[in-house]
This record gives C-alpha cells, structure tokens and sequence, in this order.
C-alpha cells in the first residue's frame, strides 16, 4: 500500500464505508470545477475532521483563512450550534462568489461571512471581534507563520488552531526544496514549536490529495 493510487483507492473506501454519500458536499465540489477553481479544497475525510475539531471545541465562532469555493467552510459551519458564526477571509473575488452561492447552496448563509482582501488587512481589523475559538488556516503558504501569530493573538487559552499543508510531498525537510510552500511551512512549524503560548502537533497525511499534513495547536496560556 505504498502508492499515490492505493491512497486514493483508500480514501474512496473510507469515504464509503464511514462518511456516507453527501449530495450537499459533491454539488458543491462540482459547482467548483464548474468555476474553474483550482481543486485544492479539503477532500471529504479532512473536511469531516474540521466538523469534528469544531464540535469537540464546543465552538461557536470560527474563523478561516482561505475560502477557494466555501468546501470547508461548509464542512465546519454545519458543526456550528444556533447563533454560531464563521468569518472566511478570501483574496479573489471570483472565488467569494462562488463560495457564497455555494454556502445558500448548503443553507449556511445566516452563519457564514465571506471577507473579500488580502487576509493580512482582514486580520488586522479584526482585534474586535475576538476571541475566536478555533482558526483553521489554508490560504497563501507564505505567510502562515503571520496568519499563526494572528491565529493566537485573535484566540483565547483553549483556542484550536489547524494550518493546512504543512508537509506537501515530505518537502519540508529536504533542504534542496525552497519553494515558497516548503520555505512559508517550515516557518511556521518553527514559530509553533517555539511560541510558548501553545502546544502543538504536526501530522502528515496521505490520501487523495497525496502526500501532505497538518498542525494543530491549542492555546494553553
Ligand atoms: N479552505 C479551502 C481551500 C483554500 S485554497 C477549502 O478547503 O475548501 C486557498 C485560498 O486562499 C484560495 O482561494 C486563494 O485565493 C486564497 N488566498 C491566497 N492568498 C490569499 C491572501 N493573501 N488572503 C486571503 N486569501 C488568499
Ligand atoms: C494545494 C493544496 C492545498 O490544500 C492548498 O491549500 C494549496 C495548494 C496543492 O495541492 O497545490
Ligand atoms: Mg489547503
């Protein structure tokens, strides 16, 4: 079981065997392949570990960085409870529209804020609107590290924080990879690894997306 086909084999099987058939997430990944957007969104399986990061915080305000067509936006607004909130901040306007029909679509709309700009000017107005109980972060590589030191400074002890891709084809550790997606996740595994404020992980995965991972912290202080 040592091939990018055998892990996309197995995420097929996973999907049918533990998340079910969900009509609601494959229009929505149709309607973005219908608009052109790049198919970088969460596959199933990981957008279900977003709903369920969501409900084992208890979470009721949720921000995302990184909106593409509303996928995971979707898969953690679901776990939300009455007056729960989700802000997605999204670069292209393109892609905003998308993910706003596609969050109606899903009948998300009174929980879900798509922020259309630069994520860095968002975040900066944002001190206001804090705390945020879990951040999942999934936009440009670049500036993770920026987009962690927003997370926890917009957070609160007990605040979740995911960042996406954290191990794209194991590139973080090759010394010859200086990509600006394998440069931006070594930064910001390092700042996780040395912020006093949280405990963190990072766990590589494979699937149908290939060979990636995630980190996820919490705010302990
Ligand atoms: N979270 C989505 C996928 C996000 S893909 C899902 O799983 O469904 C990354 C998104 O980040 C793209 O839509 C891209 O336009 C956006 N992005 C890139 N640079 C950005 C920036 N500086 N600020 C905000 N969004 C940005
Ligand atoms: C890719 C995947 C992602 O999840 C993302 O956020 C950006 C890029 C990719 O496969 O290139
Ligand atoms: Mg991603």
């Amino acid at each position: 079981m040592a091939n990018p086909a055998d892990w996309e084999r197995a995420d097929r099987y996973i999907s049918e065997a533990v998340l079910g058939h969900d009509a609601v997430l494959e229009e929505v990944s149709h309607r973005c392949v219908r608009e052109g957007l790049p198919p970088i969104q969460v596959s199933q399986a990981y957008g279900r570990m977003l709903e369920l990061f969501v409900r084992m915080c208890g979470a009721r305000r949720v921000l995302e960085i990184g909106t593409l067509g509303g996928y995971s936006a979707i898969c953690m607004a679901r776990a939300l409870p009455d007056g729960g909130k989700l802000v997605s901040l999204e670069l292209s306007d393109k892609h905003a529209q998308v993910a706003r029909s596609n969050v109606a679509f899903a009948g998300l709309a009174d929980r879900v804020e798509i922020r259309v700009g630069p994520a860095m000017d968002s975040l900066a107005a944002m001190r206001t609107e804090a705390p945020f109980d879990l951040v999942f972060i999934d936009a440009d590589k670049a500036s993770n590290a920026e987009y962690f030191g927003w997370a926890v400074r917009l957070g609160r002890v007990g605040t979740a924080i995911i960042v996406d891709n954290i191990a794209k084809r194991g590139e973080i550790a090759d010394p010859g990879a200086t990509d600006e997606h394998a440069v931006g996740s070594r930064k910001v595994l390092e700042a996780m690894g040395r912020e006093p404020r949280v405990r963190a992980t990072a766990i590589q995965t494979v699937g149908s997306k290939g060979h990636d991972g995630f980190a996820l912290a919490v705010v302990v202080a």
